[in-house]
């Protein structure tokens, strides 16, 4: 399994996403992950499924320090003190005495980003988290947060597939020495449908999906938290370590990405950057 080193910390390049998941079948999917191999595994406050994650970690026959866990403080909860409980209730549902990524979901300029990143360094001065970074930040945003942070910001969790170019705020990104971690990363499924990936699929013996997984992979500093709740794809969405992708299909599968093809787009979003 690939992993990412970032400010000392190792990120599993690959890992679960829980968006829409809760309850028994998403104890299961987290235990029979962790169980196949898989080492990351993506929640958030505002996914309601917390408790749900943490059982699914604790079931699996998998040592707690194996697994890198993401948490996210919601964005109407970034006043430092506020922060602070929001993270300690966040480790209470999980079970859990720290996670290894705690985030700030959406930006919202209403508390001044100081104040935020000050927030997010006290949490991991209290070994709450081994790790801190943001979500949904443009690089504008992260240039700011970043200096503001003193190089600790170890990621930027953002919409990111083969339809979405994200070609700023990769740039700005590497600069800061942060890894772009994609949500959305086979765009809902919506890769399968995609002629130039099905063309490149089809000489690899590979779904269009596992293509996509793989695109991300290859990429410099770039994780992926494709979510599945069936565990045959868990399985297809993990099985893309033995084959390469050349140059020129890299290339092509980029070259489909633009700054339209966002999905996620709520109204408390930035101003994104224009590709
Ligand atoms: N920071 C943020 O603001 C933010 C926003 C959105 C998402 N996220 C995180 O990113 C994760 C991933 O994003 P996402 O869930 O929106 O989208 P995604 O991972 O691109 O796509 C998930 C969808 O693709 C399907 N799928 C999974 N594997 C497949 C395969 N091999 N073949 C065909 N279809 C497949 C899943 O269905 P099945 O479950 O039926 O397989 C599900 O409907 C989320 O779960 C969440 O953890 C973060």
């Amino acid at each position: 399994m690939k992993t990412l080193s970032l400010n000392g910390i190792e990120m599993p390049a690959l890992g679960l996403g829980t968006w829409q998941l809760a309850g028994q079948p998403c104890r299961d999917i987290v235990r029979a992950a962790l169980e196949s191999g898989w080492r990351h595994v993506d929640t958030a406050t505002i996914y309601d499924n917390e408790r749900d994650v943490g059982a699914g970690i604790r079931a699996a026959s998998v040592s707690r320090d194996a697994v890198f866990v993401t948490t996210k403080v919601w964005h109407d909860r970034l006043d430092p003190e506020d922060m602070l409980r929001s993270c300690e209730e966040s480790l209470d549902r999980l079970g859990l005495e720290q996670v290894d990524l705690f985030l700030i979901h959406w930006p919202n300029g209403h508390v001044p980003l100081k104040e935020q990143i000050e927030g997010l360094l006290e949490a991991r001065a209290r070994g709450w988290t081994r790790a801190i970074g943001v979500s949904n930040f443009t690089a504008a945003l992260v240039r700011e947060a970043q200096d503001l942070a003193g190089g600790q910001l170890i990621a930027n969790q953002v919409e990111y597939h083969p339809f979405l170019s994200q070609r700023t705020l990769k740039s700005a990104l590497d600069a800061a020495g942060m890894a772009l971690t994609a949500y959305a990363p086979i765009r809902k499924g919506a890769v399968a449908g995609q002629q130039a990936i099905r063309d490149i699929a089809k000489r690899h013996g590979k779904s269009e999906v596992q293509v996509t997984l793989r695109w991300h992979m290859q990429q410099d500093n770039v994780a992926a938290i494709p979510k599945t709740g069936n565990p045959a794809r868990l399985a297809e969405n993990a099985d893309i370590f033995d084959f390469e992708l050349s140059e020129a299909e890299m290339a092509e599968i980029s070259g489909l990405g633009s700054g339209e093809g966002r999905s996620v787009d709520p109204s408390w979003a930035p101003d994104w950057d224009a590709d």
